[in-house]
């Protein structure tokens, strides 16, 4: 039997049948057409709640009508007051604040306190908060003796998802999320470890010895020293180099509900610890369509080779040969404010150390794919992802460290979301539902009879 249920929207002023007394102004009316019966469904900020359906039944033993919504196409999952994102219009924003005037004013450690706090820090609380997150740089010797066990070719991503979950062994009052001051304590951690452990990772993936912390460095310059010190007594930080990457940092500290923060929320909501958490939600940014990404492009760059070679490239993703890494988007339909931002600090970049031949591809790519017909239609843009390789790469980081360099300030974004998580009494242990439609019971047959 077709299910015939009409849905009609009070705020069109076209629903004269809605019962004008029992129902709040703003409702849906359902009209499941299985019974006759009507239901008011209350709209709240532009939202239906799922559970309200729950109510539509045929009978008293029915469970009740679900949503069915793969790879949550259309459906929020929370409430949030951290990160807005117009898709359409290309706008990204952090605690009401344009990602643009974030990325040309603050610092890295200011937006962290930003997306954290709710409130631009004065000049004390930053003060206070770099010192909180500079005295936490330092790994323990046994973590650094768990990096050595990787294999000399181990990928920095899988080294760093590992020792972010190990450290949970190191701090196991960590387990204790719902005091403040333990969560403060984790967050302060979190964000000083995660360029270490990154660093730590790209030098053994080197053979190199590792280089400590130098607290007297900014946070991206720090960052720099760990990586690429040598023999010196101390790293001399291009400044234009050590601005770039914070200006990188703040681009990525934060998006949303994508599926790295959807990650982090979701294994949080267990009151599983942070370290773990945090090690699940870089998970999740590993993979190829999310912050594993940036790496594919260069690796897409490289296999075209040469400009001239582009459209005979465009030609066979239109023909369903693979996707233009770094172009496409669940939200942004229009071009992704991040990306605009990051080809500008590359030309700052490419002046210090010289222009990179795979820009040309690139922009060359970006050119024909966005007069191309298949790219408007689909409303494909170029990503955060499109131009951030490249300039990782001026930068002098290998391929593979492309993602890590995404994790260390999304590290700060996925902290806020689980706190807010976690204080919003709204939420409970994330579970969604299904539609079974595997096999009704059947009786279970011998090995010999099968
Ligand atoms: N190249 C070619 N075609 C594409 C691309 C692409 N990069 N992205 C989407 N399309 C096509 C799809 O094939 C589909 O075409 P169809 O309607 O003919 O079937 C249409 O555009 C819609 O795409 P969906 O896959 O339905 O879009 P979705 O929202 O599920 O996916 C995603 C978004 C995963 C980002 C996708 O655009 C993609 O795979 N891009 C390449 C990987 C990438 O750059 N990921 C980084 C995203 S940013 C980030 O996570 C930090």
């Amino acid at each position: 039997m077709p299910d015939n249920t009409i849905v009609q929207d009070t705020r069109t002023g076209k629903n004269p049948e809605a019962s004008k007394e029992m129902v709040p102004p703003d409702h849906l009316t359902i009209k499941d057409s299985r019974t006759n019966k009507e239901y008011p469904v209350p709209i709240q900020n532009g939202t239906i709640k799922a559970m309200d359906l729950r109510k539509i039944k045929v009978s008293d033993d029915d469970f009740g009508m679900m949503t069915y919504d793969p790879a949550f196409m259309n459906t929020a999952s929370c409430q949030s007051k951290i990160t807005f994102i117009d898709g359409d219009k290309g706008i990204l924003r952090y605690r009401g604040y344009p990602i643009e005037q974030l990325a040309e004013r603050c610092t890295y450690l200011e937006v962290a306190y930003l997306i954290l706090h709710g409130e631009l820090p004065t000049k004390t609380q930053l003060a206070d908060w770099t010192h909180n997150i500079t005295v936490h740089t330092l790994l323990h010797e046994n973590v650094k003796k768990f990096m050595d066990g990787f294999n000399y070719d181990a990928h920095p991503m899988g080294m760093l998802i590992s020792t972010l979950a190990a450290l949970s062994t190191f701090y196991p009052e960590s387990k204790n999320v719902h005091d403040a001051a333990t969560r403060k304590h984790q967050i302060h951690r979190l964000i000083g470890k995660v360029p270490t452990i990154a660093a730590f990772a790209y030098r053994h993936h080197r053979g190199l010895p590792y280089v400590y912390p130098d607290n007297e460095l900014s946070y991206p310059a720090n960052f720099l020293s760990m990586l690429f010190k040598m023999t010196e007594k101390k790293y001399v930080v291009n400044p234009v180099i050590e601005r770039a990457l914070d200006i990188l940092f703040i681009l990525h500290a934060d998006h949303e509900q994508n599926c790295g923060t959807n990650a982090m929320r979701s294994i949080g909501s267990s009151q599983a610890d942070p370290f773990v958490s945090t090690a699940g939600a870089a998970a999740a940014l590993y993979g190829p369509l999310h912050g594993g990404a940036n790496e594919q492009v260069l690796r897409m760059l490289r296999e075209i080779g040469s400009k001239d070679k582009v459209p005979e490239f465009v030609k066979r993703i239109k023909a369903g040969e693979g996707k233009l890494m770094g172009f496409g988007h669940r939200v942004y339909k229009n071009y992704d404010p991040r990306a605009k931002i990051i080809k500008e600090t590359a030309d700052k970049v490419f002046e210090v150390t010289g222009r990179n031949p795979q820009l040309e591809i690139a922009t060359e790519l970006e050119r024909i794919a966005l007069q191309d017909e298949y790219f408007m239609k689909r409303k494909l843009y170029p990503n955060v992802d499109f131009y951030s390789g490249i300039i990782y790469e001026a930068l002098g980081f290998p391929t593979e460290a492309f993602t890590v360099l995404f994790a260390i300030p999304r590290t700060s974004g996925w902290l806020a979301q689980w706190e807010e998580m976690l204080l919003d009494p709204e939420q409970k242990i994330a579970r969604p539902r299904q539609v079974y439609n595997g096999y009704d019971t059947r009786n279970f047959v011998p090995i010999e009879k099968r």
